[in-house]
């Protein structure tokens, strides 16, 4: 993969495809990770002396009211406070006052330009990889840097489609996702796997068994497991539509999946044996927690992707929680993957090992697929 450090960039419009789909509360960002993550390779531009051009997607706009709510402008703000160096912003896409201040950036300044999806409305220009528009934005710059891991998964015109017109490198964030994730992927690891659905988890789990030690299963996606099995589940969530395949998993996986054997109900701790009809588990329970870690035990690396139960309630936090401390206290390499467990650590204030940005992107990269964006990038 060509990066940053083998172009010349002193001097140079350098154009950045950074991930700023950022989560916020009323006009206010609540999470940075992404914002931070961006920062080794600005800084080492504008050390470098390179003219920066930021560009970024935030939420999806298929209307004017949807321009009014996802402007970039609240970022800039953010990040002229991280970076410690003013970000100039232009609250446009293209057009005469985004070129001039482009042209009038003197070395090591920084802009950031406005939501690349405002191209997406009236006509899905960006979405659609827009030839023309991908051009147009080639052309405001001399070297184009893709830095977005969570959007590397998009083929779209900011992402892919500028790649076509100038030399392109990867920033370091695309570079330690990518050998963070490579290394999960090839490397013998104990997997553990939560959140709601099967569904959204078949794709890694068959990519991933094969090199998992152990994969221990929480959330309520282990409810269908644990029905297949034979158990009441109550109330629990199941995915009927996935019994035939879980069944066939657990026939052929016996020896590595690993289940809960209790859970906190709306009606306290039980068993598993002991629910009724009415129970539903939303988070692991005490016996789970220790029969997880000892599981967990001598882990070379960790790959979790999805909380084990309601984090978000206080009651119900405690399986994920003690987990991630567990890890913590441990220092088991663990790499957290997906936009749900990633949240759940930032909650409790965890650090762990590494801690991906990608959110669908993580998901695909894990479950095999490769990226055009990145495949560009190697040639
Ligand atoms: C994400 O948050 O997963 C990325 O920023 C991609 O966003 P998208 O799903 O709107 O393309």
């Amino acid at each position: 993969m060509k990066i940053i450090t083998d172009a010349n960039v002193k001097g140079k419009k350098v154009l950045v495809r950074v991930d700023y789909n950022v989560p916020r509360s009323d006009g206010h960002i609540i999470d940075d990770t992404r914002i931070v993550g961006s920062l080794r390779t600005i800084n080492y531009l504008v050390e470098n002396g390179a003219r920066v051009i930021l560009m970024s997607h935030l939420g999806r706009v298929k209307s004017e009211g949807d321009k009014k709510e996802n402007s970039l402008e609240i970022v800039a703000e953010h990040l002229s406070s991280l970076i410690k160096c003013p970000v100039y912003f232009v609250g446009d896409t293209r057009g005469e006052l985004l070129e001039t201040t482009i042209n009038n950036l003197l070395d090591g300044e920084v802009l950031l330009m406005e939501n690349t999806r405002f191209e997406d409305f009236p006509s899905t220009l960006e979405s659609s990889c827009d030839e023309a528009l991908s051009k147009y934005w080639a052309s405001l710059a001399d070297i184009f840097v893709l830095d977005a891991f969570g959007s590397a998964h998009r083929c779209h015109a900011s992402t892919y489609g500028i790649s076509k017109y100038i030399p392109s490198y990867a920033g370091f964030l695309v570079k330690d996702e990518t050998e963070m994730l490579d290394k999960s992927l090839k490397e013998e690891k104990t997997l553990i796997l939560g959140g709601a659905k099967v569904d959204d988890k078949i794709g890694v789990i068959n990519n991933l068994l094969p090199t998992s030690k152990k994969v221990l299963i929480g959330g309520a996606m282990c409810f269908t497991f644990l029905k297949v099995k034979g158990f009441n589940v109550g109330k629990s969530l199941i995915s009927e539509e996935n019994i035939e395949y879980v069944k066939d998993l657990l026939e052929k996986n016996e020896d590595k999946i690993v289940l809960p054997v209790d859970f906190v109900t709306q009606n306290g701790v039980k068993d598993i044996s002991d629910f009724s009809n009415n129970d539903i588990g939303f988070d692991i329970g005490p016996k789970t927690i220790e029969l997880f870690e000892s599981n967990l035990k001598n882990s070379n690396l960790v790959l979790w992707n999805g909380p084990l139960g309601k984090y978000e309630d206080k009651e119900y936090e405690n399986g994920t929680l003690e987990i991630m401390k567990y890890l913590e206290k441990e220092k088991f390499p663990t790499i957290l993957a997906g936009g749900d467990v990633t949240g759940a650590a930032g909650h409790f204030g965890i650090k762990m090992y590494y801690v991906s940005t990608g959110g669908g992107s993580t998901l695909e990269y894990l479950e095999g697929k490769k990226f055009k964006t990145l495949e560009r990038l190697n040639g």
